[in-house]
């Protein structure tokens, strides 16, 4: 009774009926079965908890965001009666057990946080965090002894407090989540080579696990399904498991859980037996519920995450972001670094404890907050061994967005290093909270220098200006073309300029960022961005380019030197104003100096006009017309002169005031609903 597929499956393999009819017979007599096959689990003996269910035949253990979920076989593996087991080997005796699982993720590339196929003296984890954890166990039973628990964790995301070697490996787990080995999932083939799998790319696959009781040695081995065993086994390690279990008595089953991106982990079948592994019939697999849950998802090649709240008017330093990226860093080491680049490069921006920050902020004190927002609060921190200010971003576990955001603002932001771009220094997960650390931007976002509330004075001179200029080009011109990947912004605005101790600009929020390798296509799926900066063609096709990103560039130089939105109502008949088109009648009117900041009284003429017009031509209507970053930054050291043909006439009117029309129009539907806050602050 407790291996309902036991018929089909004795169809198929004759030569074992023997066997299992025996084993049914000595099962029943003892009212347990240490072996069992599981093609579906339709009607499975399995004591579920939390998120676990069987729906369909498959058994999800865990769905949605920070949850957890366990599936036992519901009697536990007895030792001391186990018929194969021989006196002088340890108590734990030979097994072989094999699984199909599938982890299915809204987001390609990114999921969280693993599931684990686990043997353990206990069936009721109940006190386990979810996220990290796994379900497993919780920062204060961590490597405890008294857990005895084997665990062999699919991991997906990389937890640098618990060493993992990257988001997409397989680990044996005595005790911790600390694993004894681990290896990046994949399988060698017959003829030896290694191949890769990811493990959250929602395909069914199938792990064994092998322990050898005479010779102590535990196997991991995977492949993609349908295949045969791999000779080789993926981890292959000397353990007693006898010193994890020394009980005569251990549950077997699963546990899986996530963190901040809604996941789904399900098993799809599943065979224990004390001897040889029993080969799944994959015909009767619950493939059709995968295939099912795959289609039902959203699914987004790249995805962006619309930006929490962000906290500009605020004059905060640092300012929430958001992405989820597609970053496939992991194996594009540029050998031509240093070997520290080339470390956090591949492993991404070091963690702190919670008890750093901490400490750090004095206990995230109120005197030491800076700034709060829809996706949490932003203190300012002084690290206690570097005495180095940052800022902290701490998440609230409510903000799912948020979380998201975080988990991709460390891919992307934790591997780019520019002095024009904001530094995320390291992070932090604690229960369900994530925390970001950044250099401390003491000047706060260029925005508020610009546009201050009495309208008559300015603290940022000319010099200074050009300077911020020359920096957020110099900062574009890396994402663009000088990174190992093109990364586009998507986001560039005067708000999301933040200025250092010495009024450097720095570009922060990477809020829409996304990239994407150098020649490949960026596919888009919505229009984001923010008002007055966007491109017309961005409106119009919904494709985020390098042109956009210029496009939005041209928009800020103005803005910088001009001292005004982009987009105004004009005060005598309230009709809106595009800064562009406004910079271009004064050019046309004789004097393009006009449109110059009144506020501003010590310009270089040469330097101002070179700025309007670059950014009359960054911003025109026609994408193909703009430069590129790196023909920008040609212009901006005077290396290259201006293009004879930019002439006022050559500049069709129709820049922003075009895409006025078409944001009018276009909107509702697409845009975030923080770019429509924006809107009505008169940005
Ligand atoms: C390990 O767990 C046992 C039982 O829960 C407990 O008594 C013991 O104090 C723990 N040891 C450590 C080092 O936390
Ligand atoms: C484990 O892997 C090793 C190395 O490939 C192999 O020699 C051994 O037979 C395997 N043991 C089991 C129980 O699968």
């Amino acid at each position: 009774m407790h291996r309902p597929a036991c018929s089909s499956y004795l169809h198929q393999l004759r030569r074992r009926l023997l066997l299992l009819v025996l084993l049914s017979a000595i099962s029943a007599a003892q009212g347990h079965a240490d072996e069992f096959i599981y093609n579906s689990f339709s009607g499975a003996d399995l004591s579920m908890d939390n998120q676990a269910s069987v729906i369909d035949g498959l058994l999800r253990l865990s769905e949605g965001t920070d949850t957890k979920g366990h599936a036992f076989h519901t009697f536990p593996l007895d030792f001391s009666n186990n018929p194969i087991i021989s006196s002088n080997t340890s108590s734990v005796p030979s097994f072989s057990t094999t699984f199909v699982f599938a982890i299915i993720s809204d987001y390609d590339d990114l999921s969280t946080d693993g599931l684990a196929f686990v043997l353990s003296s206990t069936n009721k984890l109940f006190s386990s965090s979810a996220a990290q954890y796994l379900g497993l166990l919780n920062s204060e039973t961590m490597g405890n002894e008294s857990n005895h628990l084997l665990a062999i964790e699919l991991d997906t995301i990389k937890n640098q407090e618990f060493g993992d070697i990257d988001s997409n490996h397989i680990g044996i787990d005595m005790n911790s989540l600390i694993s004894n080995a681990s290896k990046g999932a994949g399988y060698y083939t017959p003829d030896g080579e290694f191949k890769n799998l990811k493990l959250n790319s929602g395909e069914p696959m199938q792990v064994w696990v092998d322990y050898d009781s005479e010779r102590t040695i535990l196997n991991v081995t995977m492949a993609p399904l349908p295949s045969t065993k791999p000779n080789r086994p993926l981890l292959s390690i000397p353990y007693d498991l006898s010193s994890v279990l020394p009980n005569t008595r251990a549950y077997v089953g699963f546990s899986a859980a996530a963190g901040g991106i809604p996941t789904m982990h399900c098993i799809l079948g599943w065979s224990f037996m004390n001897g040889e592994a029993a080969a799944l019939n994959y015909s009767d697999l619950p493939l059709k519920s995968i295939q099912q849950l795959r289609a039902g998802r959203h699914t987004y090649k790249t995805i962006i995450i619309v930006c929490a709240v962000l906290l500009p008017t605020l004059g905060i330093a640092m300012i929430v972001s958001a992405t989820i990226v597609k970053v496939r860093m992991m194996n594009r080491l540029s050998k031509s670094r240093t070997t520290d680049i080339e470390w956090e490069r591949e492993y991404g921006p070091p963690s702190f404890t919670y008890k750093d920050l901490l400490a750090a902020t004095s206990g995230f004190n109120d005197k030491m907050l800076l700034g709060r927002g829809g996706f949490g609060s932003v203190f300012r921190g002084v690290l206690h061994h570097s005495k180095q200010t940052v800022a902290i971003k701490r998440v609230s576990p409510e903000s799912k967005q948020g979380m998201k955001e975080f988990m991709a603002e460390i891919l992307i932001l934790g591997h780019l290093r520019h002095r024009n771009l904001v530094q995320l220094i390291g992070y932090c997960r604690h229960k369900q909270q994530l925390l970001l650390v950044y250099d401390y931007m003491p000047n706060g976002s260029l925005d508020s220098y610009l546009h201050t509330q009495d309208h008559s004075t300015t603290n940022i001179c000319w010099a200074q200006r050009f300077c911020i200029i020359k920096g957020i080009a110099s900062g574009l011109f890396y994402l663009h073309e000088d990174w190992e990947q093109v990364v586009i912004h998507r986001d560039i605005k005067t708000s999301n300029v933040l200025l250092d101790g010495e009024m450097n600009a720095r570009l922060g929020d990477f809020g829409l960022a996304r990239s994407h390798d150098h020649g490949a296509d960026a596919h888009t799926t919505r229009v984001a961005g923010t008002w007055g900066y966007i491109a017309p063609e961005l409106a119009r096709l919904g494709k985020a380019t390098k042109a956009t990103d210029v496009f939005a560039f041209g928009v800020l130089t103005m803005e910088v030197a001009c001292g005004r939105r982009p987009i105004w109502v004009d005060g005598a008949n309230g009709e809106p104003v595009a800064l562009s088109d406004w910079v271009l009648a004064a050019w046309r009117g004789g004097s393009i100096t006009d449109a110059v900041d009144t506020r501003l009284d010590d310009y270089v003429e040469e330097d101002i006009e070179l700025v309007l017009k670059l950014g009359l031509l960054c911003s025109h209507p026609s994408p193909n017309a703009r430069p590129c970053m790196r023909r920008v930054m040609q212009y901006l050291r005077s290396d290259a002169p201006l293009p004879a043909d930019l002439q006022p006439d050559n500049l069709l009117r129709i820049g922003v005031s075009q895409e006025l029309r078409m944001m009018s129009v276009e909107r509702p539907m697409s845009c975030p609903a923080t770019t429509i806050t924006d809107l009505s602050k008169g940005r």
